[in-house]
Order: C-alpha cells, then structure tokens, then sequence
C-alpha cells in the first residue's frame, strides 16, 4: 500500500462560546477518520483552530472588561482542555488571530486584488450614531414587515420565517444601543465570486462534495444574478485584520477564518519542519480534507475552493458536511437543559462512551443525528461493557491464574480467527468512507460471534476437570485473540480502551495489521477492568449540572446567594469552621441524592502557602494549589495546626463551593478536616500518588 499524506481539518469554533455536544460530532467523527489514517500507516495531520475575529467577540470582551486578545486566549485554553478530554489528537490547535494568518490572508486578498477579483463599492448600511458603528444585521431588531410579530432580527423572522433585509424591518432599533439605526454610507470591498463560476460547477460536480450538499449549491447558479459578489470587508471598529492599503477597512472574520486553517498547518510545518509547499501547491499530490456542518456549507463549498483557487492554491480533496445533533429527539435547548457543553459531560462521564455512541450514529451523509439518553446509556452498557469487555473479562482470569498469564501456542479454532482478520479489508472501506455506523455494526457482529464462541467452549466447565487445562488455555487464548481483533478495528473510536488493552495484552502497540497474525505463546499482564457500566444516576447528575453551569453568570450569582455579604454574614462565616463535614459523634443526619452528591466537586490540592490571619482568632489563610489553578481559602483551623506545618501538604477540598464573601477577603471552597474543634481538627489528606488537582470519587 503506497503511504498517502493527508491534512484534515475540523470547523474552527468561535472563541465566545463554550464546547458543546454539538461540535463534539463533529470533532469526533474527524478524529475517527484522522486516527484510522494514521493506524493504516499514512501521514496525517490533523489541524484546527479557534475562530477569533469578528464582532460579536469584540462587544463580549467589552462587556467583559477584558481586551479581546484576553478573551481568545482565556477561551482557547477552555476549548483546548475540552478537546483534549474527549481525547481528540490534533497536530496544531492554534488561533486565527495569528501572525500566520495575517499573512495569508493579506497575500490572497492582494493576488485576488491583483488579479481583477476585488471590486470595490459603495453600499448603504445601518449605522447605530450612538454607538458609532454600523450594524451587523443580527444587532438589529423589529417588527416583522410581513407578519408584524415583534423583537424580531434583522435577518429573518422566527415566527413565520420570512427573510428580508434589515431595512425593511418596521420600527427598527438598534441591539447595542437601543436607538433607531440610521443608514450610512460606506465604502465595501467585493470578492466577485461569479467569476469562479465554471470552476465552482466542476468542483461541485465532483467526488469532493457530497451529492445532497452540491445539488443544494447549485440552486444559487440559477438565482436571477448568478453567484452574488462576496462582501469581504467590514468597517471599524472592528475586531480582525485590517485590509492592505486602506486605513479603517477589515476582513470580515469569514474571510479569514477558513484561511486559517492553512495558517495553523503552517505553524504546525515551522515547528515540524514539514514540507508546507508539498501539501498546497496546485498540482499536489497531497490530500486536504474539511470535516464541517452542513450549516456552513456554503462558505466552505463556494468562497473557500474560489479563494483557494485565486490564491494560486490546490483545492480541498473533501469537504464532508454532517447534521446537526439533537438531543432525546429534539433541537438542544438551554431551557430544557440539553445543551449540554462539553465540560459537563465531562465532569460525569466517560469520553470514550460518547465517542463509541457517535460512532454508532455517524454516516456520510447530512442527516441530524440524535443523542437520546437512555438509548446511550443501553447501547454503550449492551456493546461495550456487555460484548466487547466482556470476551476479555471472561477469558483473561484463567490465562492470568491458571497458566501464569501465557498464552498458548496455537489456535484451536483458525478459521474463526481467519474470518476475523478477514473482515480488516471491508471495515476500512467503511471507517475510509465515512460509514462509522455500518462500521460499528461489523465489528458488534463480530464481538457476538466471540462471546458465542466463548458460550459454546465454556471454558469455566472444562476448567474443573484437569485433564482439559491444557483446552481451557486454547479456548482463553482464542478468546483473547478474538478480542485483540475487534480491538484493533475499534481503535480509531475507542483510544484509551485500546491503550489499556495494549498494556494488557503486552505486545506492543497496534496498528491495522495486527489482525492479520494472532498473538501466541506469549505473556500477557494482569487483567484489570476495561471500561465500566453507564449509570444512569450519572446522566443524571450531568443534566443537572450541566443546567446550573448553562446559567447566564448574573444568574448563577443569585442561585448562589449573592456573591456579596452582608457585615452579619461576613462575620459569621468567619466563626464557622471553613471545613465541611460533620463533628464527630453527630448523628448520621438526612440522607442526600446521589446526584446531589455527585454534584459536589472534591479535589486533592497542595497547600503551598498556609498563614495566620491578623485580627481573626481562628483562622488561616491558606493558598491552594489545584494542579495549576489556585485557590485562596480561609479555615478554621488555628488552634489546631501551626501554619507553617501546613506548607506543601496535600488535602482534599470543596472546590465548587459558590465564593465567599468574609471580612478579609474571599474564601473560594473548603477544606476537609474531622473532629470536634479546637485543638482536636484533622485535616484530611489523600495516599501517596495523589496529585493536586485530581478528582476525588
Ligand atoms: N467559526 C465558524 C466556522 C469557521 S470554519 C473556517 C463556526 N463556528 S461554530 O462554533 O458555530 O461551529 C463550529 C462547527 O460546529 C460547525 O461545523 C458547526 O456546523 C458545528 N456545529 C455547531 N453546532 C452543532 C450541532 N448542534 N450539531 C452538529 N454540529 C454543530 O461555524
Ligand atoms: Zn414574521
């Protein structure tokens, strides 16, 4: 098999929005594809970026108080860490907003320029006076002119969808200000897309672009005038790059978005030193592949081949469109508390079920995929748990006790194992196409056809007369093999699970290959437990604190109770105990949910600071290190420990209690510590290995 080179890319999310399952499809169903690549061989890059311009980020760093270059950065660091729990193997995650990005996007806007693809014009535009800035359509509200309704966008009408320009909205005012908008002139510039016409037909009409997708595009051909020009610039203030050779003109932020994926490869070929040129010039031989949601299909199937294109760069092998996620059946609402982000899933759950349960859902095509819950909770505990663990659990007890963890030295069944190895051709046609769910299928057939293998064998029953041992070790060895195999295909979607079943089975790392040769004769390590059973009571706390994080902030503020004390509160915060827990001898008192329970975040921190606090008899000022974040807490702990002794110990904490207002300063959790006060508290510290920061369950 000749080694391919691949660039894949996934939508760069825009940097005022927290993670969702919603973009976890699709960074999910990229990753599949970019691990499968690199387990068959090739060399795949994987790159991605946060979208980091445009105005609506520029107003919420305002809001914020913060500089935009504050919020990007803050913003990115979340989507990275979100990222990074669902296990998504990104070569680069950059930011549009990058010295990188300034340069490309300069240097196709002025070879488009060059080349007679810009045109600049004079347009009229909602302009908010008291503000001082012209409005985006979506910052403008009114009545509907066809149906009346009321606080309606600029844009279109949510009550009897009607679309329409911004100046024909009735009673018109302005998001910002509140104020009428009036309309201004201004200078534009115009990316004249119609000019790409013939070779944005060829593009469509090719294998890069799904069928549903094209014919779609194709509709705007045939529109009274063709392929409208593309207005590319936006005036200040604006956050984004500004134009070459104008003073106050900027990209608008979709024009330098998609460029931004040839921005972070490239910073990913600098510090690689990958050949950048090989993968981008026209005739490459390279593959570039855009994993996006049909929702943004138009900007990455007309402007960004076209601007590609007059950029004198190749064009994307594959653009794959997928549907959008609804959850139990219906679009994710706030309100109803499935918009579920994806820190909190992560709080609650494991990443690799959603992974396998996406996988189980995902086609090539456009279709909205639905994530019901109980349907989850049923499919990851049934295939994973129930079928493919499952081989393992019940043959790895008898290779490890019985025959010293070694396997035998053939197999009693190679036929069995010949059809499995067998299958490798046909699963990656399906992981190549994109059909993860017909995939997925295969693979649950096989792991049937293990477990009914095991079932007819039985090897608990052979293994009580001792004259069958040396069966019961053939029967386990095969087993084993069966799952190594089913192990092998379902590592693109299951990383972690195949990591721990790669220490398990102690031969190395797999690749796509390994189905071909069984693992014999060899030593296996001890088996320990590969994947646990969903709870439901875990789906549960997750939607309930996922509601409560999905809060707008001055809410959540309230909930808490106010952030401010007042003078009688403050003080008594400072006599209570800032430990949790109950006294010794204090009856067991009501009992809590689990969920409520689950809600409670306890981790292991340092103390790396610990001081007494002038003018309060009690307490201690301790500074809390959470593994890179730090926690300043007041506790009520003085007349039991000398500050000092505290220094660099490790402890457990509250650290997702509301803040606390006290007289010197704000407490931001608690510490766990028993025993009845005074000189009789025992701050609780974990076991050896613990680190600060990690989640105590
Ligand atoms: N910033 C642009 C993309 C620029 S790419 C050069 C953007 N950002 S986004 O954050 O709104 O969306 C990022 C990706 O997530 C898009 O591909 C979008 O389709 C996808 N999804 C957002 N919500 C989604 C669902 N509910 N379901 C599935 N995908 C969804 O658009
Ligand atoms: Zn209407």
């Amino acid at each position: 098999m000749t080694q391919r080179r691949i660039l894949v890319t996934s939508a760069l999310p825009y940097a005022n929005g927290k993670i969702h399952l919603g973009h976890m499809v699709e960074h999910i169903q990229t990753d599949i594809w970019v691990r499968f690549q690199r387990l068959r061989g090739h060399e795949c890059y994987y790159v991605c970026a946060d979208d980091a311009h445009g105005t609506p980020i520029m107003l919420r760093a305002r809001q914020e108080g913060i500089t935009p270059e504050q919020l990007i950065s803050r913003v990115r660091e979340e989507h990275e860490r979100d990222f990074a729990g669902f296990n998504i193997s990104y070569d680069n995650y950059y930011t549009t907003h990058s010295e990188e990005n300034r340069h490309f996007s300069e240097f196709i806007y002025r070879t488009a320029r060059d080349q007679g693809h810009v045109e600049q014009r004079t347009i009229r535009q909602a302009y908010d006076e008291q503000a001082g800035m012209f409005l985006p359509d979506r910052f403008i509200k009114g009545e509907c002119p066809r149906c009346g309704s009321p606080d309606q966008y600029g844009d279109n009408c949510e009550v009897c969808g009607a679309t329409y320009a911004p100046t024909d909205l009735k009673n018109p005012v302005s998001v910002l200000s509140g104020t009428r908008p009036v309309e201004r002139e201004t200078d534009h510039y115009f990316f004249r897309l119609g000019q790409f016409e013939d070779f944005l037909r060829t593009f469509l009409g090719s294998p890069a672009v799904q069928k549903e997708i094209a014919n779609k595009q194709m509709e705007w051909f045939a529109s009274d005038q063709g392929l409208a020009d593309w207005d590319v610039s936006r005036d200040a203030p604006y956050w984004g790059f500004r134009i070459p050779d104008t003073d106050d003109k900027y990209f608008y932020v979709w024009l330098d978005a998609p460029i931004g994926y040839l921005a972070s490869f490239k910073n990913l070929c600098t510090r690689e030193s990958i050949d950048f040129d090989a993968f981008l010039k026209p005739d490459s031989q390279a593959e570039m592949h855009h994993f996006i949601g049909k929702d943004i299909a138009y900007f990455h199937t007309l402007f960004w081949p076209a601007l590609l294109k007059a950029g004198g760069f190749r064009i994307p092998t594959g653009v794959h469109c997928h549907g959008f996620l609804t959850v139990n059946g219906a679009k994710m609402s706030k309100s109803r508390g499935t918009f579920i982000q994806a820190e909190s899933y992560l709080r609650h759950l494991n990443p690799e079920w959603l992974r396998y349960y996406f996988a189980g859902k995902l086609g090539n095509g456009v279709d909205d995929i639905d994530l019901n819950l109980d349907d989850f909770i049923a499919r990851v505990n049934s295939d994973l748990v129930g079928k493919v663990v499952n081989i393992a659990s019940r043959c790895a007890g008898f290779i490890n006790k019985r025959f010293d963890s070694q396997l035998a030295d053939s197999l009693p069944d190679a036929a069995l194992y010949q059809q499995f190895s067998d299958a490798a051709g046909h699963i990656a046609e399906l992981y190549e196409t994109r059909r993860y769910q017909q995939a997925m299928r295969e693979i649950m057939a096989l792991a049937d056809r293990a477990n009914q293998y095991v079932d007819e064998q039985k090897p608990w029953v052979l293994a009580k007369d001792p004259e069958q041992l040396a069966e019961v070790q053939a029967v386990c060895t095969q087993g084993l093999n069966l799952f190594r195999v089913i192990v092998t295909y379902l590592k693109p979607v299951l990383p972690r699970l195949a990591a721990d079943a790669e220490q398990f089975l102690n031969a190395g790392v797999l690749n796509w290959n390994s189905a071909a040769s069984p693992l014999l004769g060899c030593r296996v390590n001890p088996f320990t437990a590969l994947m646990t059973r969903v709870d439901k009571a875990q789906v549960e706390a997750m939607l309930a604190d996922n509601a409560t994080a999905a809060l707008p902030a001055s809410q959540q503020q309230q909930q808490d109770g106010g952030a401010e004390a007042t003078g009688a509160e403050a003080a008594e915060a400072e006599n209570m105990p800032a430990t949790a827990g109950p006294l010794a001898g204090d009856p067991i008192s009501a009992t809590i949910s689990y969920e409520d329970f689950a809600r409670i975040d306890l981790r292991v921190v340092k103390i790396t600071r610990a001081a007494a606090v002038e003018g309060a008899d009690k307490l201690v000022r301790l500074t809390l290190d959470l593994g890179g974040e730090t926690r300043n807490v007041f506790a009520g702990i003085k007349s039991a420990y000398d500050p000092a002794e505290l220094e660099g110990r490790l402890t457990v904490m509250v650290a997702n209690l509301a803040p606390r207002k006290m007289r010197f300063g704000v407490s931001e959790g608690m510490v766990l510590a028993a025993g009845p006060g005074g000189s009789e508290v025992f701050i609780l510290g974990p076991d050896p290995g613990a680190c600060p920061g990690m989640r105590v369950k």
